[in-house]
């Protein structure tokens, strides 16, 4: 590959993902798309010039990249989009030992990510995205490591406050979780995010802290049995929109959830929203990038897992009514022909009486 032309466009960036670094002793670092950078000047550059023509390759990638993104959002458009997304934003303490970065820079890398995910969601038509910002098993973490969470939650909070793309996309944030048990200030945030954007209703951002699914259900039912016992409720008319009505979720703000997304490799769902997803069978991808690491291309892949999982259940509804129609006896069919026959034709005749 020629170095000529293509070193020229980028000729102070390096890419760092293989060398092992603490930012503080690199100040140069960059963040450009999902990589890091150093400046060519940096004396580690010096020490692996070797690395230049890696970022050749980086440029010539990122036309491939972009190719394969045009072509699958071109596919992915064609079908049904899932109208809610919730994403286990996992590894972020693993891309960053990967880096040799301190761990807390992990979760600032993903959270620029969370933004972009948002970007990709309102490009994509996707209107509900539940992201798991903080399980209520992320308490036994370190002193440090919750302050830092929560110090950048709060943060990230207040930037989508003052951020156009909000209020332009009538973006409604609102938290589910035991938010009694996060920190005052933290608690303050959202309340400042949920009050500013109260009024939206076009996109939403549902931020799970110190959310438990189980102990949702939990708090779901001990709130039916208060409403029972004072006769608010009678336990006959309890079904399912009675249980997801008592979730955080309030089954009419949140719908269920079409799909959803874990990344950081692991193959389980963690606790994270087991009614909304179970209920409506949603489809769930499972993918191996840390969060930070997360790209559109991912996110498009989960939602063509979605498409072919609907068309096949679709698929196989059919399959079964066909089925069903094949396992009955001519005479039976024909009645029921002769039923709906004589149902069309009485709905004709009290049409056409209120059409006159
Ligand atoms: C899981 O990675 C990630 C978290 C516990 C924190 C995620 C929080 C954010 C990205 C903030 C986003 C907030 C807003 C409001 C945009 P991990 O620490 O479990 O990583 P590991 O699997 O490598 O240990």
């Amino acid at each position: 590959m020629s170095h000529g032309p293509i070193s020229s466009r980028k000729p102070h960036l390096h890419r760092l993902n293989s060398l092992k670094i603490e930012p503080q002793f690199c100040p140069e670092a960059k963040l450009f798309g999902n990589t890091i950078f150093i400046r060519k000047a940096d004396s580690l550059e010096r020490q692996k010039t070797d690395q230049y023509r890696e970022a050749d390759g980086m440029f010539f990638d990122n036309i491939i990249y972009r190719g394969y993104e045009r072509l699958l959002t071109g596919e992915i458009r064609k079908h049904h989009i899932p109208r809610h997304i919730a994403v286990i934003m996992d590894g972020n303490r693993r891309y960053a030992d990967r880096l040799g970065i301190v761990r807390n820079l992990g979760h600032t890398y993903g959270a620029r990510t969370t933004e972009w995910f948002l970007d990709w969601c309102w490009e994509l038509g996707v209107n509900q995205a539940t992201i798991y910002a903080f399980s209520t098993e992320n308490f036994s973490r370190t002193d440090d490591e919750r302050a830092m969470i929560f110090d950048l939650i709060i943060r990230k909070l207040d930037e989508l406050i003052h951020d156009p793309r909000t209020h332009d996309r009538q973006m409604r944030i609102s938290a589910i979780g035991e938010v009694h048990l996060l920190p005052g200030d933290l608690q303050d945030a959202i309340r400042r995010a949920e009050d500013a954007t109260r009024g939206y209703d076009a996109m939403y951002l549902n931020i799970a802290t110190a959310y438990g699914g189980q102990r949702e259900i939990l708090d779901a039912v001990c709130d039916m049995a208060r409403k029972v016992r004072s006769g608010e409720l009678h336990a006959d008319d309890i079904d399912e929109s009675t249980i997801s009505g008592h979730l955080y979720t309030n089954g009419t703000l949140i719908p269920d959830v079409d799909l959803i997304i874990r990344t950081g490799g692991d193959i389980r769902t963690s606790n994270f929203l087991p009614w909304q997803a179970n209920g409506s069978e949603c489809a769930a991808y499972f993918c191996a990038p840390f969060w930070p690491e997360f790209r559109k291309i991912d996110l498009l892949r989960a939602i063509r897992v979605y498409q072919v999982r609907e068309h096949e259940r679709k698929r196989a509804a059919t399959r079964r009514i066909v089925d069903m129609l094949a396992a009955c006896g001519h005479a039976e069919l024909e009645g029921a022909v002769g039923h709906v026959r004589r149902a069309i034709g009485k709905k004709d005749t009290a049409t056409t009486v209120v059409g006159n």
